[in-house]
């Protein structure tokens, strides 16, 4: 072949490659996606990000289904996406302890599968290495966070005086192990720096800004003066608490301090007036499309790692601002 018929050959290669792609138009991804429950601040945030940058960045076809806090619903749910041929799940589990169970539903099916926000077990993770991974945030981070950010206030917690700081704690669902992790670690970072702790109320509220209000409003009953600090671990709850605190005559900053975790918005804007004490950001955006990206690849084909990690940031009143949309 002669050098003008080779580029001309090469040509005609390159158009019909070219027309062959055109006219196959890629199918769009399917990505089933599973959420622990819809009534939730935090994942309501979460999922909806989620679906945007799925389908903008990659024109995925996204379903979300809402486990409403039934394992037994979701799991069906899981099967449903299973039969239907999805190409990846997204799932946020109900019960992290189920993820075994789920993995051999979805390894059976062949099926690369990311958790978010519910971590499983660590050895649930190796079951099926490559296509199965876990994007997340590392729990205790957030609790240390807390407990620093009430060690660093001029009196460290101590509003009463009288050289303890004595606490409320109000508990996420065990399920996620966020719960026992935000517990433990806001507590040790205050006995690391020193300081003498004393636990008045412990209870769960499963997340949600009712059961805050009402648990508040028990222990604030209960212990009066007492207390100063209330630990939450998330910030729906502390939306409860607060309300509580209102209703109890306690004024926060003065003669109390309230903690949550996940910088919403409303809590973000608490902070940065001094209604609330201090946030820590759980940051849906990152874990988000960390997780899009990921499932992605997972869907192409492509080996996951077991673990994709987003950091948690403290939100007080010095740097609350920088969580603010912009004014327009
Ligand atoms: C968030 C909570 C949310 C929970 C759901 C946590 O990471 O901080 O606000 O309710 O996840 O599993």
């Amino acid at each position: 072949m002669n050098m003008k018929k080779l580029l001309s050959f090469a040509l005609a290669l390159v158009m019909a490659l070219g027309m062959a792609s055109f006219g196959m138009a890629e199918e769009p991804i399917k990505v089933g996606v599973c959420i622990y429950q819809f009534n939730d601040n935090f994942m309501t945030l979460y999922r909806t990000e989620l679906q945007k940058y799925l389908e903008e960045t990659y024109g995925a076809q996204v379903t979300v289904v809402d486990g409403k806090n039934d394992q037994t619903e979701q799991t069906n749910q899981v099967n449903s996406f299973i039969a239907e041929g999805v190409d990846v799940l997204i799932i946020n589990l109900v019960q992290s302890t189920s993820a075994a169970t789920v993995i051999d539903l979805v390894q059976a099916a062949d099926i690369p599968t990311v958790f978010i926000n519910r971590e499983p077990a660590e050895e649930d993770m190796t079951k099926w290495e490559g296509k199965t991974c876990y994007v997340g945030a590392d729990a205790r981070q957030s609790g240390t966070f807390q407990g620093e950010i009430v060690a660093a206030l001029e009196n460290q917690g101590d509003y009463n005086g009288n050289g303890t700081i004595d606490y409320v704690m109000i508990m996420g669902d065990p399920e996620n192990v966020d719960t026992p992790y935000r517990t433990e670690f806001s507590i040790k970072a205050l006995t690391d720096a020193g300081l003498t702790v004393n636990k008045l109320f412990e209870q769960r509220g499963d997340w949600m800004q009712e059961n805050g209000q009402q648990l508040a409003a028990n222990a604030l009953a209960q212990f009066g003066d007492e207390i100063d600090v209330i630990f939450c671990n998330n910030d729906a709850m502390a939306l409860g608490a607060y309300q509580a605190i209102v209703d109890a005559g306690r004024v926060v900053g003065e003669d109390i301090a309230l903690l949550g975790v996940d910088a919403l918005e409303e809590c973000v804007l608490m902070v940065s007036e001094g209604t609330m004490t201090g946030t820590v950001l759980n940051d849906h955006v990152g874990q988000s499309h960390t997780a899009a990206d990921v499932a992605i690849q997972a869907a192409n084909g492509e080996e996951v790692d077991s673990y994709y990690w987003v950091d948690y940031v403290k939100v007080t009143a010095e740097n609350a601002a920088e969580f603010l949309p912009a004014e327009e």
